[in-house]
């Protein structure tokens, strides 16, 4: 979290954790908001890495709306999840045509740690998530501040991990890691891999963050074996638990957070018993520096 001074606030903020995260009050979302209380959002968007805010209705073209303040809307390449004649949401739902939970977990990568889009060149930058329904036990959402993570590695870690690339892979997280609902080609060859540094600055706060997560499949000019090692040790070393913060949904919540500088993980719940809904998008960042 950055230690300047962020407020007053035009809204009521409170921070979430000891480190990041912060609930708004009072910011009617499906409305159209001036762009000096948008700024407002943005500064505390910068400042807390992740925003809640209060339950309110928010329909999907508000949704939108809000996430077109941040930037261009990614239209996901796995289709099958859009949404409300909406391309630019993303569904994640286990209910069938009758509202009865179908047994099925709709994306079992949601479950391991990763950064929304950090498949494409232009990675993510903000994910906007509605919770329609929420699992009566499970399915919360965990964020892990990855600039702590970056901090916390001592000096060695640092220097070796300086001047690397990662590759990240959806067809690895996806389909090779998780197993279930294979890209089909013409989504595969839509998103071929991309690499991006392991250490990115982040171009608004100047700050430097580790940048891995569950998409992250390689290290360039690194063995496969070798890379995957290094991968899966740098994501254990990433989580703190005194850097994250676990959210318990409440229906109607809206959250934002900035995919550049953490990352998030759902938790497992049964998709046999129990219903959850939730409707996202993410707005396209830069190219990772
Ligand atoms: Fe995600």
């Amino acid at each position: 979290m950055d230690s300047a001074p962020a407020g007053p606030w035009p809204f009521r903020l409170e921070p979430l954790s000891a480190n990041l995260g912060a609930r708004i009050d009072g910011v009617v979302l499906a409305d159209d908001m001036s762009d000096a209380v948008f700024a407002t959002i943005y500064r505390a968007y910068l400042r807390y890495q992740v925003l809640l805010f209060a339950p309110q209705d928010v329909p999907p073209a508000r949704q939108v709306a809000l996430a077109r303040r941040f930037g261009e809307v990614q239209i996901h390449v796995m289709n099958q999840y859009h949404a409300d004649g909406h391309p630019e949401l993303y569904r994640l739902s286990n209910l069938d045509a009758q509202g009865k939970p179908n047994g099925r977990h709709p994306d079992k990568g949601t479950l391991e740690w990763h950064t929304d889009g950090s498949w494409r060149r232009r990675a993510g930058h903000a994910t906007l998530i509605y919770g329609e329904v929420v699992a009566p036990t499970g399915g919360e959402t965990h964020f892990a501040d990855m600039y702590g993570a970056y901090e916390r590695l001592d000096a060695a870690w640092k220097a070796r991990i300086a001047p690397l690339r990662a590759v990240h892979n959806l067809d690895f997280s996806r389909t090779r890691r998780h197993g279930e609902d294979p890209m089909t080609d013409a989504q595969r060859s839509a998103t071929p891999p991309v690499d991006h540094p392991v250490v990115r600055t982040h171009p608004e706060t100047g700050r430097k963050s580790l940048y891995l997560g569950d998409h992250a499949e390689s290290i360039v000019g690194m063995p496969y074996e070798a890379g995957r090692t290094l991968i899966e040790e740098l994501n254990r070393l990433a989580i703190h638990p005194d850097l994250t913060y676990e959210h318990r949904w409440t229906p109607g919540e809206l959250i934002i957070w900035d995919n550049r500088c953490t990352m998030h993980r759902a938790t497992p719940y049964d998709p046999a018993t129990q219903g959850r809904v939730v409707r996202r998008c993410t707005v396209l960042g830069e190219v990772p520096a």
